[in-house]
């Protein structure tokens, strides 16, 4: 451990360690050979979403100049409870409350736009600035048949179903793949947007029609509807790839919001059942048009395991302990209000999003949920047909197979949510997170117990990196 003196500071006062120092970087060549740092944390979530991203960067952004969403779209819900109120953030980023912060919506996320104007709105009217809010030119637009595609797909697959949100995020982001997408730099011209809409609409209505047997949709409706909708975001549009690799250059401190998590990321989570876009915080440079260095990278992880929808999760709980953490942990979804299923903390699928998103930090969150269980148990390792695995299969249907082996630790039966420094937790619970902390191998510098901003035990005080000096 060594004490670093060449940060400044991130949030509060106070000295400042860390267990190893700054890790070797690749060079950037300036000139003569010096190395520049770049002030950059992303903050991802460890497991199937709703980890608690939203409060984290939150509490971070307090002290930082630009928060950047890279992926995703308004399938997310990012809880955020400070002193303006309690607010489910769906597109826009979770550092609009810090009036200083430039927030980005960047080219990687889909953007359903009467969803970020219905956003926007709620925000004005609790009186949260959204002045600084810009959205990239070249997101794709979340399109009506996106929607109703999601929907029907679902429909269609029946019990095989994957639970989604049904926000259309899956078809559009399929579109975009597929070169069929429509962005927002597309509805600036009226002629050329109809030009691009026109082909595109008659394939969806072919699908429509002929697959679904449902009614076509009006080609005059959507062109007219999208333009509106354009026109009343028009003044939030940027290349905002310009304005990130500028605050880039200026050693800005940057937070790069992720969305969804690492285990519904469409490569590396438990596929099919996963999201369409990549949450690993490697996702953040093509989502965002950045180069992709890091300085920091900030798992967030829930003490329990949770999931909303359909897929396997090994260490989920059928039981009354099951239900007794959906209730202490109010486990109903942000977005969709679904009930989310629960279980222990699953180490293996933990260790592989670690590895996969190299997490230098970690924040854990709802600790004060398992306030009152009287024992805990934490999955390290699953058996495969008579084998004892500790990496995560490719196959979901290897994983439903997969019988958890757990380690049982004591509860500490003794309220944490007043708590704010790790040395006043009980030491059960100081156990169960260095325990935690073993098995991910990375500090956990934060930990919340209760979901307000100041319920937050900082263990670790983060910094930016400062650029070295000339
Ligand atoms: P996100 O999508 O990762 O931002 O997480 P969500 O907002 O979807 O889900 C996290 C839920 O847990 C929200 O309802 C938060 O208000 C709540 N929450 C976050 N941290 C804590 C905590 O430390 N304790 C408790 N009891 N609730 C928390
Ligand atoms: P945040 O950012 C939890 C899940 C859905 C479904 C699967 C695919 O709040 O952590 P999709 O609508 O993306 O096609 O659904 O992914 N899912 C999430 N689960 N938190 C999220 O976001 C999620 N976004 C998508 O429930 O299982
Ligand atoms: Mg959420």
């Amino acid at each position: 451990m060594v004490f670093a003196t060449a940060w400044h500071p991130l949030l509060g006062s106070g000295r400042v360690f860390c267990y190893t120092p700054v890790r070797p970087r690749p060079p950037t060549w300036a000139g003569r050979g010096e190395v520049s740092i770049m002030p950059v944390i992303a903050v991802i979530g460890g497991q199937w979403g709703d980890e608690g991203k939203g409060r984290v960067i939150d509490l971070l952004a307090e002290n930082a100049e630009v928060v950047a969403r890279f992926s995703g779209g308004a399938n997310a819900g990012h809880t955020v409870v400070n002193q303006r109120g309690r607010f489910a953030l769906h597109l826009v980023p979770s550092g609009i409350f810090n009036p200083q912060a430039i927030c980005i919506i960047g080219n990687g996320v889909a953007v359903d736009p009467a969803s970020l104007l219905e956003e926007i709105a709620t925000l004005q009217r609790a009186g949260v600035s959204t002045e600084r809010l810009y959205v990239s030119d070249r997101a794709h637009l979340v399109m009506p048949y996106h929607q109703l595609f999601d929907q029907l797909e679902e429909e269609r697959l029946g019990q095989s179903a994957l639970g989604t949100t049904r926000r259309g995020i899956g078809p559009a982001f399929a579109d975009k793949a597929a070169r069929l997408g429509i962005r927002l730099a597309d509805l600036q011209d009226p002629k050329d947007f109809l030009e691009r809409l026109a082909p595109i609409l008659e394939l969806k209505n072919a699908i429509l029609t002929k697959v679904y047997g449902r009614p076509a949709l009006g080609l005059e409706e959507v062109h007219t509807r999208y333009l509106d909708l354009g026109r009343q975001l028009r003044g939030y549009v940027r290349e905002t790839h310009l304005l990130l690799q500028e605050a880039l250059d200026q050693d800005k401190r940057v937070i790069l919001e992720g969305a969804q998590g690492v285990m519904l990321d469409v490569d590396f989570g438990t596929y099919p059942y996963v999201t369409s876009s990549s949450p690993l915080a490697a996702g953040a440079a093509a989502g965002l048009g950045i180069p992709a260095r890091l300085d920091r990278a900030l798992g967030v992880y829930k003490v329990y395991a949770t999931r909303v929808g359909a897929g396997p999760l090994p260490t989920e709980l059928d039981d009354d302990m099951g239900a007794a953490l959906r209730e202490w942990g109010k486990e109903y979804g942000a977005t969709t209000g679904r009930p989310r299923r629960c279980g222990w903390f699953d180490a293996v699928a933990a260790r592989h999003s670690t590895r996969l998103s190299g997490f230098t930090d970690i924040a854990l969150t709802k600790l004060d949920v398992l306030d009152r269980c009287p024992t805990i148990k934490v999955c390290t390792a699953y058996m495969l047909e008579g084998q004892a695995i500790t990496t995560f299969p490719a196959s979901s249907a290897a994983l439903a197979r997969c019988v958890p082996v757990y380690e049982e630790l004591q509860g500490w039966l003794e309220p944490t949510q007043g708590v704010r420094r790790f040395s006043d937790l009980p030491p059960r619970a100081r156990a169960y997170v260095k325990r935690l902390e073993q098995l991910l191998a990375c500090p956990v510098g934060l930990i919340s117990v209760g979901d307000s901003r100041e319920q937050m035990v900082q263990r670790r005080t983060f910094r930016w990196h400062a650029a070295p000096a000339a």
